[in-house]
């Protein structure tokens, strides 16, 4: 991998598509959070995701597709997973659905597993993105593994140290990662909390979906217990933080000593979700030992809230 400066570290369309299509790795902004895309058919360019993310082999990664026809190119849907489509591509869905025997996706995406995740972006740029390259892309959030989700082109530049290129296309809107549903034999099951809530996935379908839980043969390999983390520690529901402590409120702000960002002073849970890593990585950024953080309502976007700072506060 070439050693770009931060100065250079910003591409344009074609140079990112000329980049994706020899087999490198570039990011791009997507409407939930930047992601780190190489060609989803090049096993090569692949496992440069992993390396440069440091992220397991086990954890499989998001294709994202242009188009429906691309995406039914790779997988299976059944009658849940076309009407989930229907009703919310392209947005931040993801479907984990049956592969495809012998589509052209390298081993390595998937982790070896018998589904591929998909999705099809709303974020102009990223599908422009795709359609040029002509080849789904895989692409896991653009952070070292394990750490806050980028959602702006200058947290990638400087999380890599200007290492990976970066198609900027601003801020992302939603700020949290797509919802992840599962649909296989017959079963809908959510993997993952995400920019749309699971009121409105089961609106779409009729029917209660089930949530997957840790260690259940069907979660998400990489929803792990501690992830999304930032340096300093993080101390969730408190109302009224210690002297010192750099706070993160949601809401009415208490009095406080240290630091502080306020998800939303009006309270609107969107966008709270919208400036949720951005603020965390501006509070770990100052230097404190310690963040404490707001309760947060588990309704709605909530849902999506609480499970990221649930894990970004988790010890192990
Ligand atoms: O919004 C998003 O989904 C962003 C943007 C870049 O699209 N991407 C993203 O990717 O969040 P990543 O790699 O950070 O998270 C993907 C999650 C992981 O928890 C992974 O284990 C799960 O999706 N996953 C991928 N393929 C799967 C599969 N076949 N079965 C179950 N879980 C899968
Ligand atoms: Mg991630």
């Amino acid at each position: 991998m070439n050693t770009l400066s931060p100065a250079n570290a910003l591409v344009d369309l074609k140079q990112a598509a000329e980049i994706l299509e020899s087999g490198g790795v570039c990011a791009f902004a997507t409407e939930t959070v930047y992601g780190l895309g190489a060609d989803a058919g090049n096993a090569d360019a692949v496992v440069k995701i992993y390396e440069i993310k440091g992220r397991p082999r086990f954890n499989p990664l998001i294709v994202h597709c242009a188009t429906r026809e691309m995406a039914e190119s790779l997988v299976l849907f059944d009658d849940a997973a076309r009407k989930l489509a229907d009703a919310f591509w392209p947005g931040p869905l993801t479907l984990v659905l049956p592969l495809r025997r012998g589509a052209a996706i390298a081993d390595l995406v998937s982790a070896g597993l018998d589904t591929l995740a998909v999705r099809m972006p709303a974020h102009e740029l990223a599908r422009q993105l795709i359609a040029t390259v002509g080849r789904p892309l895989a692409a896991p959030s653009a952070n070292p593994s394990g750490r806050l989700s980028p959602t702006k082109a200058e947290q990638v530049i400087s999380d890599f140290d200007g290492s990976v290129p970066v198609l900027d296309g601003g801020v992302c809107a939603a700020g949290v990662e797509s919802t992840i549903i599962a649909c296989r034999d017959g079963a809908t099951i959510q993997l993952r909390a995400g920019a749309i809530t699971h009121d409105d996935i089961e609106q779409v379908l009729g029917f209660k979906v089930s949530r997957a839980r840790q260690g259940d043969a069907i979660a998400a390999p990489g929803m792990l217990a501690r992830h999304y983390a930032p340096r300093a520690r993080l101390y969730l529901g408190v109302s009224h933080p210690e002297a010192g402590m750099a706070y993160l409120g949601f809401g009415e702000m208490p009095e406080t000593t240290g630091p502080m960002r306020n998800l939303s002073p009006a309270g609107d849970l969107a966008e709270a979700a919208r400036n949720l890593f951005a603020m965390l990585r501006e509070l770990d950024a100052s230097g404190v030992a310690e963040i404490g953080v707001a309760p947060i309502p588990e309704t709605g976007l909530g849902e999506a809230i609480n499970d990221r700072l649930t894990r970004a506060a988790a010890r192990e």
